[in-house]
């Protein structure tokens, strides 16, 4: 492997901990280069972005090294109290960010991991729970900065497990929707890895339920699509051109995910091939999450207002007639949260989408 892996390890305890966390940042004794990494994870990010990495933040670890760790560890007791398959890997849902949206078998295994590999997208809040003695190596993956491969990340699993430890693979929401665990399940199954997977709450249903949108409700919507906004060429267009009609004619909620870059291109092909413009929509930054930012819109604005709102990753955008349901879309008028009014011509609009709810009723 030539790229290099970040690797945090050891935590701060008990008082010290939680009043880091409370802060939201890492100041002080007690506080462990693991937890400033955590806390201070978006700063890193922009750090990172800027090309000055902090070199205390982030340890390191080199091809050279990574062996010599995976030796250090294999002499190491396991933890937990039962023994087990070797060869073995948890892949575990965390849902959309909420700790509290973590299932009892996720805090289960993190309490139990000898290693966890995580992702961006799994909070400081979640990580919380993994046992102080884990080796966390994070794995994320990030647009426009240097990543970890998805080849490194399976042969990272795959040392890990051989050597005999508790290996848990943290996946934001659910590892099987659009979280590439079917990948990491195919590579360590072919090499005779046993693959577990907890499932985790997708944030398409754990963000809009918590918006108090329902995906499917009688009369308005009878089915859903989870697309990716990755646009891939020709492929794209077509399943677009399909979806739009589905929606026109079949009362489909359409949910994008990592459609944040692609959404001005993915709504003009939608209304392009028929959807109409007027559609409810709402994009979600962060959903669930203490910090979520919303922007309700018709379809035909909401690209403008994300802007606006200069809304960042990880967004997801939910588009259909559902989403008039939301208290959120009657409280604000079918505008945004909060951050700006909704204008005459989209009231105007909103004011058609509900008669067009309350006919299908
Ligand atoms: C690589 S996909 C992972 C999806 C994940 N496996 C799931 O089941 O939710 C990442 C995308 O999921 C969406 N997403 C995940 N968590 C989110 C959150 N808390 N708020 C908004 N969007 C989220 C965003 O569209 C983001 O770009």
């Amino acid at each position: 492997m030539e790229r290099s892996m970040r690797v945090v390890k050891g935590r701060a305890s008990g008082a010290g901990r939680s009043s880091c966390l409370r802060q939201g940042r890492v100041v002080g004794v007690g506080c462990g280069r693991r937890l400033r990494a955590l806390h201070d994870r978006h700063e890193d990010h922009e750090r990172r972005r800027r090309g000055s990495p902090d070199q205390e933040a982030e340890a390191e670890l080199t091809p050279g090294t990574l062996e010599e760790f995976l030796r250090r560890v294999e002499g190491k007791p396991v933890s937990g109290s039962s023994p087990r398959d070797p060869h073995l890997v948890h892949l575990v849902g965390t849902g959309p960010g909420d700790p509290e949206l973590l299932t009892l078998k996720a805090v289960r295994l993190m309490k139990q991991a000898d290693v966890v590999l995580y992702d961006r997208l799994i909070s400081a809040e979640i990580l919380e729970y993994v046992n102080e003695d884990c080796l966390m190596i994070y794995v994320g993956k990030e647009r426009g900065l240097h990543t970890r491969s998805q080849g490194e990340i399976h042969e990272l699993l795959y040392r890990f497990c051989t050597s005999g430890k508790t290996v848990v693979r943290l996946k934001g929401g659910d590892p099987y929707v659009f979280g590439r665990g079917g990948e990491e399940l195919e590579y360590l199954q072919e090499r005779g890895v046993e693959v577990r997977c907890v499932p985790g709450i997708t944030a398409a249903s754990g963000i809009s339920s918590s918006l108090g949108i329902p995906l499917t409700h009688r009369g308005v919507a009878d089915n859903v699509q989870f697309i990716t906004g990755h646009l891939r060429g020709e492929f794209t267009s077509a399943k677009l051109k399909e979806l739009a009609q589905k929606v026109a004619y079949e009362n489909t909620t359409v949910v994008i995910y990592m459609g944040l870059n692609s959404l001005p291109q993915m709504s003009r092909e939608l209304m392009d091939n028929g959807m109409d413009p007027g559609t409810a929509a709402v994009a979600v930054e962060r959903g669930t999450m203490a910090n979520q930012r919303t922007v309700f819109a018709p379809l035909e604005s909401l690209s403008g207002m994300v802007e606006d709102a200069q809304l960042e990753s990880p967004t997801l955008i939910v588009v259909g007639n559902v989403v008039t349901l939301s208290p959120t879309w009657q409280g604000h008028r079918g505008a945004s949260s909060g951050e700006r009014p909704s204008t005459a011509a989209e009231e105007q609009k909103e004011g058609e989408g509900r008669r067009r709810l309350r006919e299908v009723k």
